[in-house]
């Protein structure tokens, strides 16, 4: 039967640039962007986490696939310039911007002594630096890329945020029995900040750009299962009416949906995969 939908899904040549794409996360929105036959460029402050990422591909598809890893800081606009320079001179297009990096400090599993992150004490150094990286790069990664797609009068930007973008951490599943009041891990007030700013930034931008062929979008994920404590897992997964966390390959599919062809008409969304957490 000759198919009329399925060939939407194809973002075949695309140039979609994936900020932080060195991470668990980052590797996954590649790997929705090979799916789709396009070209996956990362930035990371990491070389490694790049390679190993290129490593997994590699043999996660039998072949090295074709990507870019480029050794970006995102906080530092001349560093963007020059990447859109580049990739402007290699392909001649920038279609897709995925706006991931952020510093998600892993508090899970109450292993670390974070007790140093309560809110009351929270140094502001690590405040500006969260900011940095999760806000203020995705605000000069959309407006330097974005510039091109304005020119272009064609592009999509997802922002990545979280449920924690919507709802506020339940601090109770990452406290751990016998730990003195000040030393109990917490996640951090500048992580809630971000994921909530973010979802801010994709309705602005989508009505900004919405008369220049520009889409702008937030995915929220939960937390993914990746390595956590057995008591860890057994408290967040009683939050979550699918009653466990998530897999790194659930997003996938949900990723190259809203970075092709097949979701011409959604802008300005909040797209949640969180197991229905945020519902209860
Ligand atoms: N892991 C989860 O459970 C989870 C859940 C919900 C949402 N998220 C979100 O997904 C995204 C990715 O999460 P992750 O778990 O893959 O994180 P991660 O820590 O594994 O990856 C983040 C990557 O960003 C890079 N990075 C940090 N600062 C940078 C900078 N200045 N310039 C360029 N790159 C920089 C890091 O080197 C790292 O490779 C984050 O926005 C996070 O908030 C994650």
């Amino acid at each position: 039967m000759k198919k009329r939908y399925l060939d939407r899904f194809s973002i075949e040549g695309k140039v979609v640039i994936i900020t932080g794409g060195g991470g668990l996360i980052g590797m996954k929105h590649a790997e929705a962007v090979l799916e789709g036959d396009g070209i996956p460029v990362l930035l990371d402050i990491s070389e490694e986490a790049m390679e190993r990422v290129k490593k997994s591909l590699t043999e996660a598809y039998g072949e090295e696939p074709v990507m870019e890893c480029i050794k970006t800081d995102i906080t530092d606009r001349a560093a963007l310039e020059e990447v859109r320079d580049e990739l402007l001179k290699k392909y001649g297009h920038i279609d897709v911007l995925i706006n991931n990096a952020a510093n998600n400090p892993k508090v899970e599993g109450g292993s670390k002594n974070l007790g140093a992150i309560r809110f009351h004490n929270f140094p502001k150094e690590m405040w500006e630096q969260d900011i940095a990286v999760g806000l203020t790069g995705a605000f000069l990664c959309a407006q330097v890329f974005g510039e091109v797609m304005e020119k272009q009068s064609s592009g999509i930007v997802l922002n990545i945020s979280s449920d924690y973008g919507l709802i506020a951490p339940d601090q109770r599943i990452y406290r751990k029995e016998g730990v003195p009041e000040e030393e109990q891990t917490v996640k951090p007030v500048s992580y809630s900040v971000v994921k909530h700013a973010l979802i801010g930034l994709t309705k602005y931008l989508a009505v900004y750009w919405a008369d220049k062929g520009i889409r702008v979008n937030t995915l929220c994920p939960a937390s993914l299962e990746n390595g956590q404590n057995e008591e860890f897992k057994e408290k967040i997964s009683k939050l979550i009416p699918l009653g466990r966390m998530s897999r790194p390959d659930e997003y996938v599919c949900t990723i190259l949906y809203m970075i092709s062809g097949a979701a011409t008409y959604m802008t300005g969304a909040t797209v949640v995969l969180d197991g229905g957490r945020t519902i209860w």
